[in-house]
């Protein structure tokens, strides 16, 4: 709300322009401690009214009839109460395709990136028909890039709730990968058949230590599922489990790589090596923290 307490929740007026919406929208989420104000209101008001950015730009003087202010409004309250874009919005662009998201799941982060390309990098003299395992799925991101990437090799996604599963199904089949991506649920390694072996195993894990969880920014504190979150007392209890069982569900000469938090590579390390994992690296994510190891088991 302005100082002349203009609402764009009021009866429908043609002085409601793009441009002027989207300076009000601006300035409320500024105050409200978003970190991309301009950017939320472009998004919010372009899935709005059909737009692209550059459209809003052009068509900055376009009057908004009371159905559009409406509209614009009930996502704007969302954003405003500090609810992530992505879910807003309904999805997230990850490796260069949508994923769906909402509550249910983790929104992709581009640093997961890395982890896509660190697996694809250390299979990539593989066999053609491989079998990759990503524990810790969430809204299948990780191994639904896998599945785009390498069509074939039989991917399995997994995770420990059901409901995000729900949406990691719906999204691969909309990507046409559910031929070659399956997913199952369980606590880590639990629903997989003892004699399965995997060439690659991939994880991002939860990994913030619990008393650090009610620091987080709103965004993440309040609206992403706690179980993706929390990584234990010191944040790597996942990752300890992970690391000491992987190498019973991978053939000789398989590869694992994981996601980590920051400050947590040198600790990952000691895990991979005390695991019998060889040529262990550590890769930085795209701020320059180290945020991913893999290791390889003799072959
Ligand atoms: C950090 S999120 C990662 C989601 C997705 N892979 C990504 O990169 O966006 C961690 C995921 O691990 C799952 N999870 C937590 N504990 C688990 C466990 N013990 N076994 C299997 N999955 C678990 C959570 O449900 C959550 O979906």
């Amino acid at each position: 709300m302005n100082t002349s307490g203009e609402r764009p929740s009021d009866p429908p007026d043609e002085s409601w322009t793009v441009a002027r919406l989207l300076r009000w929208a601006t300035e409320d989420l500024t105050k409200r401690g978003s970190d991309s104000p301009r950017l939320d209101a472009e998004l919010l008001l372009g899935r709005t009214l059909g737009l692209d950015r550059v459209q809003l730009i052009v068509q900055h003087t376009r009057p908004l009839d009371g159905a559009e202010l409406a509209a614009f409004k009930q996502m704007f309250v969302r954003r405003r109460a500090r609810e992530p874009m992505a879910y807003i919005l309904g999805g997230r662009e990850f490796y260069g395709f949508d994923v769906q998201v909402d509550r249910r799941v983790l929104v992709p982060r581009p640093d997961t990136e890395v982890l896509v390309d660190v697996a694809l990098e250390r299979t990539s003299e593989r066999d053609m028909y491989g079998r990759a395992l990503d524990l810790c799925t969430g809204s299948g991101c990780v191994a639904l890039a896998l599945g785009l990437r390498r069509r074939t090799w039989k991917i399995t996604g997994s995770d420990l709730s059901e409901e995000a599963l729900a949406v990691a199904r719906t999204n691969a089949a909309r990507l046409g990968v559910a031929r070659n991506v399956r997913f199952v649920q369980g606590d880590l390694f639990q629903p997989l058949r003892a004699r399965h072996r995997f060439e690659l195993i991939v994880s991002n894990p939860p990994y913030i230590p619990s008393a650090e969880i009610a620091e987080l920014m709103p965004e993440v504190r309040d609206f992403e599922p706690r179980l993706a979150l929390d990584g234990g007392a010191d944040g790597i209890s996942v990752l300890r489990r992970l690391v000491s069982e992987a190498p019973a569900h991978l053939t000789p000469g398989g590869v694992l790589a994981c996601e980590l938090g920051a400050g947590q590579s040198e600790r990952a390390v000691e895990l991979f090596e005390a695991a019998g994992f060889t040529d262990v690296r550590r890769h930085k994510d795209l701020g320059g923290h180290e945020r991913v190891v893999s290791g390889q088991l003799p072959a």
